[in-house]
């Protein structure tokens, strides 16, 4: 049995292989999405790979300048080819929670901005209903407006800190992050609705965006890819573990 550390570079290695001269390229954030950076640079150095990217958080900004991966921005280059991301969970509809590190707003954008978007999870993230609580980016001064907006919509939120009792995290754009569980999620795009539209929530985790997502998924030993079996068609159904 493969640790997740491996999974998760299997995973990212696949996808840092779709990327080809002359690519405008999302880069996401978070463990996995590092990973990509790291071999998309290396692909650079190595192979001369002549691309440019658009980060989607200031770590990721640091880390592909670091890597020797030319950016640019979403005003400078649009439509993106690719956007290559993580995820926290992965449905059976190609939707998605994403969010662990704050950056979904930026996420989104940039995933907006491309034509195809890639994510990369170990096995571990795949469920049959997204579940974890539900990030939401919230101006600071509407944080009470939005705690009670989340729980008459049946939820329990938390405010997200850097640890017990610490101080509150703040995303790069100076707002909170609101973790908002609803348990199950059986309807990700009436809820994804729902958040949208309480006031002082800047961007939520809940990405519906399966017609042009695809999942590379790092097994034991090999690569599963999930895609939509034709644009708008119902993504085929696969094995879940609950998380
Ligand atoms: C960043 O805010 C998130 O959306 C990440 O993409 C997500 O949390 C996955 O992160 P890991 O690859 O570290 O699990």
């Amino acid at each position: 049995m493969e640790g997740v550390g491996k999974k998760k570079e299997r995973a990212a290695a696949s996808a840092a292989a779709l990327v080809e001269d002359g690519m405008v390229v999302g880069l996401g954030t978070g463990s996995t999405a590092e990973l990509v950076i790291r071999k998309i640079g290396e692909r650079v150095r190595e192979e001369g790979l002549k691309i440019l990217a658009v980060a989607t958080s200031v770590q990721s900004e640091l880390l592909a300048a670091e890597c020797g991966i030319p950016l640019t921005t979403l005003d400078a280059h649009f439509p993106l080819h690719i956007c290559i991301d993580g995820a926290d969970q992965v449905d059976g509809d190609l939707n998605l929670l994403k969010g662990g590190w704050g950056s979904h707003t930026r996420e989104k954008v940039v995933a907006a901005a491309a034509k195809r978007l890639v994510i990369c999870v170990d096995d571990s993230k795949l469920v049959e209903w997204l579940s974890k609580p539900v990030p939401l980016e919230v101006l600071p001064y509407a944080r009470r407006v939005v705690f009670e907006a989340v729980r008459a919509l049946g939820g329990t939120p938390t405010l997200r800190t850097h640890a017990k009792g610490a101080a509150p995290f703040f995303t790069e754009h100076g707002n909170l992050v609101v973790d908002a569980d609803f348990g199950e999620i059986r309807d990700p795009k009436a809820l994804s609705v729902k958040l949208s539209e309480i006031p002082g929530v800047v961007e939520h985790g809940i990405f519906t965006l399966a017609e042009k997502t695809e999942v590379h998924v790092g097994r034991d030993g090999r690569i599963e890819i999930l895609k939509p079996k034709s644009r708008g068609a119902k993504v085929k159904k696969l094995q879940y573990t609950k998380r």
